[in-house]
């Protein structure tokens, strides 16, 4: 009787044991943005394909819109493990200490998607991703965004017009001395925060790409909109590295090649996103769209670039210096 019972538990644990080698990898993918923009998209994307090629070995979870975690929290589930995968903007990585990553907060830094894409797609971009790794975590790829506006409930024509503002930035060293270099008041605050913060007048103003400024309806809360195009804001998708090695090979492979078509997805879609959402903003009626003129931007240029040379010692001067080589930027020429 005995016998027949410990044959019948190791009966049992055999078929639970087949029942969980069965079980899919369950990938947690947390953001803050809509799923109609250019992330959310690019994690849709990635959902799909990852599940595909691995023949539903993994299932991939995407929670939007800050559903799971805010922007810091979010950072802290990763490093425990409580989610695999994110994708932060490149301005949120300051508190893991890789100030390097925060050289892409530096305004004017890029002209455009090309010159960005020369450093995030190059060796540059794989070298700033490696300084992850150290930290318990894996950088899978950068992915685009775009680059941002100024929005206020009063005109942004020139630097003067922003004096005094309180504006809303992301948790940035580098957001919080452009702004300053404006003679603005910068306020950090979580991405989920922002709108109501624009909408009860906590803050004057903000800076961010189109299809974030639409898709959070902040344009129904901002008068106007300066089309300056000062700073870029991209992401780092990230993974917990020990989660990643964890991974059977195969699998880690077939993720890999996701990955790669979920970049060139996300990097093709973003901009016409961003021009999809500003002709929203447009035919709203809410939002004053100005244009600067090529004098007015330059203005916002020199009032911002000597920001680079202040935050040399914290993002390392190397770094800046091999974006300046990449790009063919020369800061005295301007
Ligand atoms: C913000 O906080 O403004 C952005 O980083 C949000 C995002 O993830 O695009």
């Amino acid at each position: 009787m005995r016998l027949q019972s410990m044959l019948f538990g190791l009966i049992v644990l055999g078929l639970s044991q087949g029942a969980l080698a069965q079980q899919p990898v369950v990938i947690k993918f947390s953001h803050v943005v809509a799923t109609e923009t250019p992330k959310g998209k690019a994690a849709e994307f990635f959902r799909k394909r990852a599940e595909e090629l691995t023949g539903g070995k993994v299932k991939v979870e995407v929670y939007p819109n800050s559903q799971l975690y805010k922007d810091k929290e979010e950072m802290e589930a990763l490093q425990l493990g409580a989610v695999q995968m994110l994708a932060p903007s490149l301005a949120k990585f300051g508190p893991l200490g890789v100030k390097e990553l925060e050289v892409f907060d530096l305004p004017f830094i890029f002209d455009n998607y090309a010159e960005l894409h020369r450093v995030t797609q190059g060796p540059i971009g794989a070298g700033i991703l490696k300084k992850l790794e150290p930290k318990g975590i894996v950088g899978l790829a950068f992915w685009d965004n775009g680059f941002k506006s100024f929005s206020a409930n009063t005109p942004i024509k020139v630097p003067a017009d922003l004096k005094g503002k309180k504006l809303r930035i992301q948790s940035s060293k580098v957001l919080e001395e452009q702004m300053q270099a404006l003679g603005a008041l910068p306020q950090v605050m979580a991405f989920s925060e922002a709108y109501q913060a624009l909408q009860t007048g906590v803050v004057d103003g903000t800076e961010n790409p189109h299809s974030n400024m639409y898709s959070q309806k902040m344009h129904e809360v901002q008068k106007y909109m300066a089309l300056t195009e000062h700073g870029y804001l991209g992401y780092a998708v990230i993974v917990n590295r020990k989660f990643w090695d964890g991974l059977p090979a195969d699998v880690r492979g077939q993720l890999e090649v996701a990955m790669k078509e979920s970049t060139a997805y996300a990097n093709r879609i973003a901009k016409e996103e961003n021009d999809a959402s500003l002709e929203n903003i447009r035919k709203s009626g809410k939002t004053q769209i100005y244009v600067p003129t090529p004098e007015e931007r330059l203005a916002f240029k020199k009032a911002l670039v000597p920001v680079h040379q202040k935050m040399e010692s914290r993002i390392g001067a190397q770094t800046i210096a091999d974006i300046y080589k990449e790009t063919a930027f020369d800061p005295s020429k301007l």
